[in-house]
């Protein structure tokens, strides 16, 4: 029997989640539906509810909704209640059981994709939303030296430090006093700047000699911060379309049960932006 799964989020149109749950389904033999549902806030709670009427059995969301979902949840998993959002839901007897997959998603394209050793890296997170709350914590667990959180709105950084509890790891830094904070091994990007016209205009010696420049964004969204971290001559600079993948890896297994591989459909994908930017 076809089992109903979604993706809700405003705009969705451009969601590349159907084609990665449809490609890991066909791989692993299962039969499923997955869809785009667009959603404005004020109606999300009742879409929500029509899935499920309608058999929905799990739902991916995504913005501006990750706080709303974590909301409507009866169950949390550890990982979001540390977030505070929930990205991944699945139907249970009782109601909706809440998970965040971002954050294990974005360690295991760094860790195993892209094969960094995140022990002992001074690292700077840019951005302070719900973005950045997704992957705070995993960061953390990696084994992260140092963790220096920095956004526009100084008050939300902090806010978002003291909920961690460890001043001698995770502190926050003034956006305008950057260029002072010498250099970082691992620079992320949890700004929504790139969604707008934010173009990225960050001190070059933000750059350590191994810095790897991450924007959790993919696609156009990515394009400003990581042009800003090549002109640096970062060693790395790169965009979230592996992190996309992995969480979506994540949310299947939290459906299914079952791990994908997520390598070629990475490939595939991947493949299709380079044809994209050649256009
Ligand atoms: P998300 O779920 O994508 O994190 P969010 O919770 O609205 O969305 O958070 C957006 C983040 O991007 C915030 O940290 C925001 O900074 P403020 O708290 O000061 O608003 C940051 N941001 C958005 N536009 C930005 C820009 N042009 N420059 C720097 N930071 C920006």
């Amino acid at each position: 029997m076809t089992s109903h799964f979604a993706v809700f989020g405003h705009p969705i149109a451009h969601s590349l989640s159907p084609r990665i749950h449809a490609a890991y389904a066909r791989a692993n033999d299962i039969d499923l539906e997955y869809r785009a549902i667009d959603a404005a806030p004020e109606h999300f709670k009742d879409q929500l509810a029509s899935f499920h009427r309608d058999g929905g059995a799990g739902a991916n969301v995504t913005l501006p909704l990750k706080l709303q979902a974590y909301g409507y949840c009866t169950e949390l998993s550890a990982a979001a209640q540390r977030a505070g959002t929930v990205n991944t839901l699945r139907r249970s007897a009782g109601g909706w059981s809440g998970h965040n997959t971002d954050g294990a998603g974005l360690i295991r394209d760094l860790t195993e994709r892209h094969s960094l050793d995140l022990r002992d890296r001074r690292t700077l997170l840019l951005g302070a939303g719900g973005a950045a709350r997704g992957v705070l914590w995993p960061l953390l667990d990696s084994g992260l030296r140092e963790l220096v959180i920095c956004n526009r709105t100084a008050e939300t950084a902090d806010r978002l430090a003291d909920s961690v509890g460890d001043p001698a790891r995770v502190h926050t830094r003034y956006w305008d006093d950057l260029a002072q904070q010498g250099s970082f091994d691992l620079i992320i990007n949890a700004t929504s700047a790139g969604h707008g016209d934010g173009a990225f205009s960050l001190p070059f010696s933000l750059i350590g000699a191994r810095a790897t420049c991450y924007d959790l964004s993919y696609g156009n969204a990515a394009r400003s911060f990581i042009a800003w971290a090549r002109a640096a001559n970062a060693a790395q600079a790169l965009d979230g379309l592996g992190m996309l993948v992995e969480q979506a890896a994540e949310s299947f297994e939290f459906w299914h049960g079952v791990r994908p591989e997520t390598e070629a459909v990475y490939a595939q994908l991947r493949a299709s932006f380079l044809s994209d930017a050649a256009d």
